[in-house]
């Protein structure tokens, strides 16, 4: 791929990241020069860049002209002078802020007056770093993901004095090298990890009431909502060191904020060592590398005769009424006479729809609404439900063959509750004009392999359901952390799109 203005770029630090920047940046058809202070380090780094290039000819993914091309333009540099050149220099060292700034009045000597300083910093405040310099506005962050080829966006933080045009200059290279280039404010996350949070935070949470286990957590959120990995897959991908360290931070530099407060179930696992995959055992056990599942829980026989009543003014009533029926089992208009009731609720628990419908709590079974009724079901318990009741209802929502997964009461169930955080996450991103929708939608999609943008999504989804699920959560519990953000409230009470940005001032 050739971009419209090849030009000079220089990558310090070639660990893992600083090799990826290299390899996208070469292949775009720029100059790329590759320092590291361990020497060797970056020669070898340039070697890996070429075997990956070297393969991809070999797949056809890439012609040996191409591959010539780019092995001229690279070269692995001993001395920081060799950057001197540089239009554009990534640094991707070690994350330490007094290392960094360091680097960064080095390089100010040394290069042009044009040039262009960026790092890769995923948790320090781009500010900070450019403050060490005399000229802090040609200092911004551009923050690739891991595998950087693959991981096809890249955050273009604009820092308080961050020029216009060097943004405007790091985003046209980024683009052109493939990349999707999202600007984001210096803020905590930055865009995409910010946006990241209320997945874990929503997930530990249902886990720490005893609403479900992790394992019904992720399976839900794949198999009903679509998401790639469930929170506690992904907390076991990356490791729970690792990933309770980002909580703390992005909490801490929040002042607080409650919406990202840590779970309090994270510190004793870190302590025990269950940080995930790497040390064998996290939210789950692996064997020679191999996810162990908890057995799924037996589908009971269903019961004979069964009398069933759903509640009529459910949004999903029509597809359930014809489950039921095509189960085998016989509606009844009076729920007094049915052997099990089922209610549908948006943002309420099983118990508080029940008693609002004048319902036997212990015949009752809640059905999330919010997937599709094909997908994964999520049946919801009151305290009182009968063992009866939970295995009737469980027998007739399996009949067709559908998982389904038993939860304890809570207003939302885990995807109502999930989603309705995430949503609520990202139109406080909008308010705060962290990034634009636009940009925040798909960072999203591209960063966190979201099946939707979060706005859209909730949108689709229906906005003012994901703030009834908050408000209802706000009223159980009385925690901040669901306080709907203003830009929902807003764009519920005016009927307008959540994706809808604020009108020109
Ligand atoms: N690994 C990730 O998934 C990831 C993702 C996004 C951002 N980041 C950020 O990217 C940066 C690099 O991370 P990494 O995972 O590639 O680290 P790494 O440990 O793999 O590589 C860092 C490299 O920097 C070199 N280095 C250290 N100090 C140096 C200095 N003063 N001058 C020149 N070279 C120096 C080291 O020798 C090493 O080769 C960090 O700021 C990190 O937070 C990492």
């Amino acid at each position: 791929m050739a971009t419209a203005s090849p030009t000079t770029i220089g990558v310090v630090g070639a660990g893992t990241m600083g090799r990826g920047i290299v390899q996208l940046f070469a292949q775009a058809g720029h100059t790329v020069r590759c320092h590291d202070a361990q020497p060797g380090a970056a020669a070898k780094a340039v070697e890996y860049v070429d075997g990956m290039f070297a393969r991809a000819v070999e797949k056809g993914r890439m012609t040996a002209a191409a591959h010539e091309g780019a092995r001229q333009r690279l070269k692995a540099c001993d001395g920081l002078a060799d950057l001197a050149d540089c239009e554009l220099v990534i640094e991707a060292i070690v994350e330490d802020l007094e290392v960094k700034r360091a680097l960064f009045r080095e390089l100010e000597g040394l290069l042009g007056d044009n040039a262009i300083l960026a790092s890769n910093t995923s948790s320090l405040t781009v500010a900070e770093i450019a403050a060490a310099c005399q000229r802090p506005d040609r200092v911004a962050g551009l923050h690739f993901f891991n595998p950087v080829p693959l991981m096809k966006v890249a955050e273009v933080i604009a820092a308080v004095r961050t020029a216009p045009a060097v943004v405007q200059r790091l985003r046209e290279l980024t683009e052109g090298a493939g990349h999707r280039a999202v600007v984001t404010a210096d803020q905590p996350g930055f865009l995409i990890n910010h946006a990241g949070r209320g997945l874990y935070t929503e997930g530990l949470r249902i886990v720490e009431e005893q609403v479900a286990t992790p394992a019904d957590v992720d399976d839900v959120l794949r198999e009903a909502l679509g998401f790639r990995m469930g929170p506690f897959e992904l907390l076991d991908l990356t490791g729970l060191d690792v990933s309770s360290r980002v909580m703390a931070s992005i909490y801490e530099q929040f002042q607080q904020e409650p919406r990202f407060r840590p779970s309090s179930l994270v510190a004793p696992r870190v302590a025990a060592g269950l940080f995930g995959r790497k040390s064998g055992e996290g939210w789950y056990r692996y064997v020679e590398g191999q996810q162990q599942r908890p057995p799924a829980r037996a589908v009971p026989a269903l019961p004979p005769a069964l009398a069933v009543w759903v509640d009529p003014a459910a949004s999903g009533a029509t597809g359930l009424r014809e489950l039921v029926v095509a189960a085998g089992a016989r509606l009844v208009e009076d729920a007094s006479n049915a052997d099990l009731n089922l209610v549908m609720p948006w943002g309420n628990d099983a118990t508080g729809t029940a008693l609002s419908l004048g319902l036997d709590a212990t015949r009752c079974v809640a059905v999330d609404p919010l997937p599709p009724l094909a997908l994964r079901r999520t049946l919801m318990l009151t305290a009182v439900t009968t063992p009866a009741a939970r295995d009737a209802a469980h027998a007739l929502l399996a009949n067709d063959g559908t998982a389904v997964t038993l939860i304890n009461d809570s207003p939302g169930f885990i995807a109502q509750r999930v989603m309705a955080t995430i949503v609520n996450i990202a139109a406080n991103i909008a308010q705060r004009g962290i990034a634009s929708v636009a940009d925040l939608e798909d960072a999203v999609r591209l960063g966190l392999g979201y099946p939707q943008g979060p706005l859209g999504w909730g949108d689709q989804l229906g906005a003012d359901r994901m703030l009834e699920v908050l408000r209802a959560q706000l009223v159980a519990t009385g925690d901040p952390r669901y306080r709907p953000s203003a830009w929902l409230v807003r764009r519920v009470a005016l009927g307008l799109s959540l994706t809808t940005p604020e009108a020109a001032r």
